[in-house]
Parts: structure tokens; sequence; C-alpha cells
């Protein structure tokens, strides 16, 4: 079976929807767990931290196999020094002997599926795009966005089988879709023109992605994964409440049901386990944005949507 699901960026706040025990007892020694891009466990310029070893150790010791398309949060240069193979009709740089990093541009076959990757993304938070020159070499790099090559051998793989595959993985939406979800905080570029470009013209099954931080459903085919872990090819039933794994976090400014009518605000204060009146799904503390008061312990299926 093969799973995916999203960023999990190095940092066990976003792992831990992988050490869940309803992940670690399901998946098998047979299975293949795919992370749509912002793997985050190569991230210092020059060596595996203690803390990353720490991490890639935990998922080579899993039942499973790990497979990660790139996002803009990995330390490019040093990614790219890890051993280089043929795997299943692609290529991947092997981290682990479990942990196989998918590259751009191929078309793999697994377990009778092919499954397109074309990892990479623009950074909206760091680097060039915000003026952040410091940040280049250090934690950011130009290769967050694929190359005219591997734009090249995107096109070519998906020309040799047809333009029709099973399944498409990405790190980030094509263009039109990201308007839809990035109320401007994304950047459009050529990486999601060129995936727009495919929305037509490549028959597919379903397409996932991360990048976002969310759980969405964008189109009947097309889903943006963060904390759920789907079976590929399924699509998220609704948006998953789990106590313990908030979807949204302290800071975003969300729109929200409250005493019956719409409104928006900024989240104060997450509470993952929610309260005992409010049991099943984690609450929310937020400040109106257009008053001094607090809607408390607002219940995560009364949010609508990031705003
Ligand atoms: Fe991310």
């Amino acid at each position: 079976m093969i799973y995916v699901t999203g960023d999990i960026h190095g940092y066990s706040g976003d792992i831990k929807k992988l050490t869940a025990k309803n992940v670690t007892s399901k998946l098998t020694k047979n299975d293949y767990l795919i992370i749509c891009g912002d793997f985050g466990l190569i991230w210092d310029t020059k060596h595996e931290t203690m803390k990353e070893k720490m991490w890639i150790k935990w998922l080579q010791d899993q039942a499973w196999t790990t497979l990660f398309v790139d996002g803009n949060h990995e330390c490019f240069p040093r990614l790219y020094t890890y051993p280089e193979k043929d795997w299943k009709g692609g290529k991947v740089h092997e981290i682990r002997s479990k942990i196989l990093h998918l590259e751009r541009g191929y078309v793999f076959e697994l377990e009778g599926k092919k499954i397109f990757t074309l990892g990479g993304a623009t950074s909206h938070d760091r680097g060039p795009a915000t003026g952040d020159m410091a940040s280049v070499g250090k934690y950011w790099w130009p290769e967050e966005l694929p190359n005219a090559e591997e734009f090249a051998r995107a096109t070519a793989s998906l020309d040799a089988c047809g333009r029709k595959v099973d399944y498409i993985i990405t790190h980030c939406l094509p263009t039109k879709l990201q308007d839809i979800i990035s109320n401007n905080e994304y950047f459009n570029d050529a990486l999601t023109d060129y995936l727009q470009g495919l929305v037509d013209t490549v028959e597919y099954d379903h397409w996932y992605c991360g990048h976002y931080h969310v759980d969405r459903s964008m189109t009947d085919k097309i889903t943006v994964l963060f904390n759920s872990v789907l079976e590929i090819g399924s699509k998220l039933q609704e948006v998953t409440r789990e106590l313990g794994v908030p979807i949204y976090k302290k800071g975003k400014t969300v729109r929200f049901m409250y005493n019956g009518s719409e409104e928006k605000g900024q989240i104060v204060r997450v509470m993952p386990w929610g309260n005992p009146a409010k049991k099943g799904e984690p609450c929310y503390n937020i400040q109106f944005l257009n008053s001094a008061k607090q809607a408390l312990m607002v219940k995560e299926s009364d949010i609508i949507d990031v705003a």
C-alpha cells in the first residue's frame, strides 16, 4: 500500500502525525509513505545534526519505506550529496536504505501505479522573494525551483508515458489553485505555471501536494495535505479533525462561525486537546479583527478557512 502526507519540516511538532499510533501500528514493511515536500531533515548546511540523525534513524527504523519529493524547506546542496541511484523508473537520492528522495521530473512505477513527481516551490517567508538576501546559502537556496533541465525531464517523462499517470506528487499547487488558497501569501512562478499547464494536458487519477500547511480538497482530484495521512487514491473525507493535532496555528487569521454569523479574527491560543465541555476536536481562542474582544473556545469545525 502507498500512503501520502504533507510537510514534516524536520520538526517534531510536524513529524508527530507519523509517530501517531494509528500510523506506526498500521503501516507495514510492504508499505510506502510519500511526504509531499518540506522533508526538512536535511537542513543543516554542513552535516547531519544530532536532531536530524535522530529523526532519520527513527524513520529508517519504522516498518515502512519513506519517500519524499523536495519542497522549499531543504538544504539542496547537501541533499544532492547523498548517493543517487536508479529506482523504479526514476532517480532517487538515498538518504538511508528506507528513506529515498524522489527526484524531479520522473515517473516512478510503484505497486503497478505510475507516479509523476515534481518537487520544489518558491519560499514565501524568506529568501529573495521577501528581500531577505542574508538567507541565501544559509536557509534559502535557488534550487528550490526546478531548473530548465528538470522541467525538460518532466515533459519528456510525461510524453514517454502518453501523458497518462496514476498520481501526481508535487509540493505546490498549479497557479490558479494557488491563487485560491494563498491569500496573496504565496508567489506564482515558473513552477506553478508549469503545473497549471499539466492540469488539462495530463490524465491522472489524483494529485497530492503539501506546502500550504492545511488539509484541503481543492478539486475532486487535487488534494493539499498537511496533517492527514491518506491511502494514495483516496480523498479527504472531511477535514480531518483529531484531538492533539490542531490544523491551524497561532497567529493565523481565519474566518469562523460564531453565534450564527461569519467572523474574521486571529488565533491567539491553540488548545490541541479542546476542553472537557467540547470534546472531540481542538479548540481556539480567536481575537476579532474589528474589536478588542475574543471568541473563546471556538471548535475547529467552526473555522471555515484561513482568511
Ligand atoms: Fe512547509
